[in-house]
């Protein structure tokens, strides 16, 4: 039974060799609910084969879409059918990015009723910016019996500042503005490669969305949105994640498939830890033979040190000689996992959005689960720098976002496997 599998990982191989990254998964849960506004068929192009995405999908297809997959990686959706703006509870749930489905039904339907989202749980996860701008654009917003009810008789573009830079806000308003009438502006908005990639996406499909990738961003809305042929930018987290194993376990990978500029600030720290690091145009190469020396790590929003990397940073610096400091400048809680990594002898104190961490020679093998799905990915990779071995249980939440995972990490060397 799926729910019992665990990885089992015998630490302390060096690795060596290439890997290939994915398409990403915080831009293909967006661009996929994109569809609902698309009149035609959308191919998607280099979508990874994770959980969330066959969530996503299934969501579409619950509302009406017809999909199909021409292979493993490529969907081609048509919404045209799509007949109701009403996701319920079981529907929803299980994951965050479900929340997208209420931008994207707003401005394909003017209203959206969708219950509130699921997701990993990083202490309070607010929507008060989503909820902030689609009333600027005209729609009702009301919270009742946890669903969210969203409607409007016309949208309007409108002007919002975002009182915090958030992915999903500004993700959610492109989507409700984008058939809005006039142009909508987002100030202070996220910049995150993902949200570059909606807009991108839309754009193709005949939308007129600029600036993103900046924290102004003008969407002048159109009429109508038609089918085309997309491909997803790779994966970001899931690169740093190759990287930081790397460089934790030491070696030599090279990461294909990636876009080095999105991946500036994990370049810096492991630089700046004393690991090799060559960027090519679309790869990246880290190596290490010597140790690693102690750094300071604060995450913030793109193009600062990603959050979603932050419990990875965290098994590094375990590895480091000295005292280092993660400053957790995004969410409330997300050191859930310190006390999985502490049953392997990581020295770690938490206070606060603060860790303190300092280097041990090596940690042990131990029983351990994924908390969730950054922190289960660190897990994996403390059990490659780790004495011995480590289970790793829980595994669902690993599944949800990286694409073969362990065939990966085994391809350059790991000992892992999922029993
Ligand atoms: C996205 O979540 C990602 N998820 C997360 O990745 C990532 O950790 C996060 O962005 C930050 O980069 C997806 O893209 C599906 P936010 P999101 O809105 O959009 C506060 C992973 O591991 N906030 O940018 O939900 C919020 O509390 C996942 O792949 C408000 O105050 O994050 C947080 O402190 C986990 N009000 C900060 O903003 C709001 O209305 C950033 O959240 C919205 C957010």
């Amino acid at each position: 039974m799926p729910a019992l599998e665990k990885l089992v990982v015998t630490g302390g191989n060096k690795l060596v060799g290439e890997v290939t990254i994915s398409g990403a998964k915080n831009a293909a849960v967006a661009v996929i609910p994109a569809a609902i506004l698309v009149e035609g068929v959308c191919r998607i192009e280099n979508i990874p084969a994770i959980k969330d995405v066959a969530i996503i999908i299934e969501m579409l297809e619950q509302l009406g879409a017809i999909v199909q997959y021409i292979d493993k990686n490529t969907v081609e959706i048509d919404c045209t059918k799509i007949h109701t703006y009403t996701a319920p509870y079981e529907m929803v749930i299980r994951m965050r990015a479900s929340y997208y489905l209420v931008g994207a039904l707003l401005g394909r339907f003017n209203r959206a009723k969708v219950a509130f989202p699921g997701g990993c749980d990083f202490g309070v996860r607010p929507i008060d910016q989503h909820i902030k701008g689609f009333e600027a654009l005209g729609v009702k917003v009301q919270m009742k019996h946890g669903i969210i009810h969203a409607a409007a008789d016309t949208l309007k573009a409108t002007q919002v500042y975002m009182d915090v830079v958030s992915v999903g806000a500004t993700i959610n308003l492109i989507l409700a503005a984008v058939k809005a009438k006039g142009t909508t502006i987002i100030e202070n908005a996220a910049k995150e490669p993902h949200v570059v990639d909606l807009a991108n996406f839309l754009n193709a499909m005949g939308a007129n969305v600029k600036g993103a990738g900046t924290d102004v961003i003008k969407i002048r809305g159109v009429e109508r949105l038609t089918g085309g042929t997309y491909s997803i930018i790779p994966d970001q987290i899931e690169a740093g994640t190759f990287m930081i194993a790397a460089a934790a376990a030491g070696g030599d990978v090279l990461i294909k498939n990636v876009i080095p500029k999105h991946l500036e600030s994990v370049t810096a720290k492991l630089v700046e830890m004393k690991a090799n690091v060559e960027e090519y145009d679309d790869a990246i190469r880290v190596s290490r033979t010597g140790k690693l020396v102690k750094a300071n790590v604060k995450t913030i929003p793109y193009p600062g040190f990603p959050t979603d990397l932050q419990p990875l940073a965290a098994v590094l610096l375990c590895m480091a000689e000295g005292t280092s400091t993660i400053t957790e400048g995004v969410w409330d809680s997300r050191f859930q996992y310190v006390d999985e990594l502490k049953r392997m002898g990581a020295k770690i104190k938490v206070e606060g959005r603060m860790a303190v961490i300092e280097g041990v020679e090596r940690l042990s093998g131990a029983p351990v689960k994924a908390v969730d799905l950054r922190g289960g990915a660190a897990m994996v990779i403390a059990g490659l720098v780790g004495e011995g071995i480590t289970e790793i249980r829980d595994l669902s939440h690993i599944d949800r976002g990286y694409e073969y995972f362990e065939e990966k990490l085994a391809g350059i060397g790991a000992d892992i496997r999922r029993i």
